[in-house]
């Protein structure tokens, strides 16, 4: 078989991936075995009339944020100040420690704090996070290569607080802690009410959906799916990762591992050096601006990235067949990061698997670019923390 082929994915296979998908969801909301962690978020949709001044902090994969986010109701939105970063490499290494991180991301929120201060703080954090409600959760694992000690098993937005305390910012309260699909989802939902589905295709991968029984987001963390075939080239990357066995999904999608795999398959002398070639690298070859690579190897980068599209098409199909929405209802799917936005062949993917696997029920999905989670999402969920805490009657 040639390289090429082995990253192919049949329809029957696609249409497998998308059962196995609804099975597991299945389970995981029953209280069985499930490879999806089925995080709760302890938000529900909103109305599009939540108002009011937030901080939002987002720490992802790659870039942590600061802003402060007007909401006014509806599209009324504006962003009043906002600093970001790239994360020092050195900081999501294991010899680097709780503390030293979130000094830093304190340092990061004193920039958009005004002197009066005073707003509620809402921190997107992409990575698993077992809630006990909106606002404390402790961190179950790390993903995306981090390795930072000291913060699995501890209360995220305990570390944050005391990191902000001891920087004198007594004045900031983390009222909502919540993972970037959860964000992408709010943002989405704050102006159309049909989004039922937020996910992200950046450097990491996870899919949240709003489930109606609960009224509640759950974050599934489907990176960790893993009922799909793998070929040589994924099992070496799963073996040399910082998690083996973990996140298979997200190794064959995200932006973290495309790269890796590339080179893993290419298996070129020059290219020895684990993660030497990067996920933008696979962009530019397949966009034609890359011009060092053979048709041969340009041909692998397409197949790689038409898989992770396709995959994460049959992960969506499996969502939809779990929420099985009315037969002529229209779903929105939100989808944040620079692999849905940027990538050659990604978001068409993602779209002609879905065309594919929902058949006459594909024309109400829309799937869309959605950006603002970390903002406008992150926002709204301080919104909705707020209001039930006040005990307020939501506005409706
Ligand atoms: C994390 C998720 C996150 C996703 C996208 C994954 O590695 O486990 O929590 O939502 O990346 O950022």
């Amino acid at each position: 078989m040639c390289i090429v082929d082995k990253f192919k994915l049949s329809q029957i296979e696609l249409r497998q991936i998308a059962a196995d998908c609804c099975r597991q969801i299945e389970c995981g909301a029953n209280g069985q075995p499930s490879c999806f962690k089925m995080l709760q978020s302890y938000l529900p949709l909103p109305t599009g009339k939540e108002v009011g001044r937030y901080i939002a902090l987002d720490f992802g994969g790659t870039n942590m944020r600061a802003l402060l986010v007007e909401l006014n109701g509806g599209a009324h939105i504006s962003i009043i100040k906002s600093v970001a970063h790239k994360i020092p490499v050195q900081l999501m290494k294991s010899n680097a420690n709780a503390q030293q991180l979130f000094e830093v991301i304190a340092m990061m929120v004193a920039k958009v704090a005004t002197e009066q201060g005073g707003y509620p703080l809402a921190h997107t954090f992409s990575f698993p996070v077992s809630q006990i409600n909106a606002n404390q959760g402790v961190l179950v694992e790390w993903t995306k290569e981090f390795a930072t000690a000291g913060v699995v098993g501890q209360c995220v937005n305990t570390l944050l607080e005391q990191a902000l305390l001891l920087l004198g910012m007594d004045n900031i309260r983390p009222v909502v802690l919540l993972s970037d699909t959860v964000a992408t989802l709010l943002a989405a939902a704050y102006t159309d009410s049909n989004t039922l589905i937020g996910s992200i295709c950046g450097t990491g991968h996870n899919t949240a959906f709003y489930d109606r029984n609960h009224n509640m987001i759950i974050n599934l963390e489907s990176g960790n799916f893993n009922f799909m075939p793998s070929n040589e080239y994924d099992l070496q990357l799963d073996a040399a990762s910082s998690n083996p066995g973990r996140q298979r999904l997200e190794k064959m999608v995200a932006g973290r591992y495309l790269g890796e795999l590339f080179r893993l398959a290419l298996a070129r002398a020059d290219f020895s050096e684990p993660f030497a070639l990067d996920t933008q690298l696979l962009s530019d070859i397949i966009s034609g601006q890359d011009i060092r690579f053979s048709v041969a190897e340009r041909e692998l980068a397409v197949s790689i990235v038409q898989r992770a599209a396709s995959l994460v098409g049959a992960s969506y199909a499996g969502v939809l067949l779990y929420l099985n929405v009315d037969k002529e209802q229209l779903c929105s799917i939100a989808v944040d990061g620079s692999l849905y936005e940027k990538m050659p062949l990604y978001a068409q993917g993602i779209q002609s698997t879905l065309d594919i696997l929902c058949g006459e029920r594909a024309k109400y999905i829309r799937v869309f670019a959605e950006n603002r989670g970390s903002s406008v999402g992150a926002a709204v969920a301080a919104a909705l923390v707020e209001i039930a805490a006040q005990g307020k009657e939501r506005p409706c």
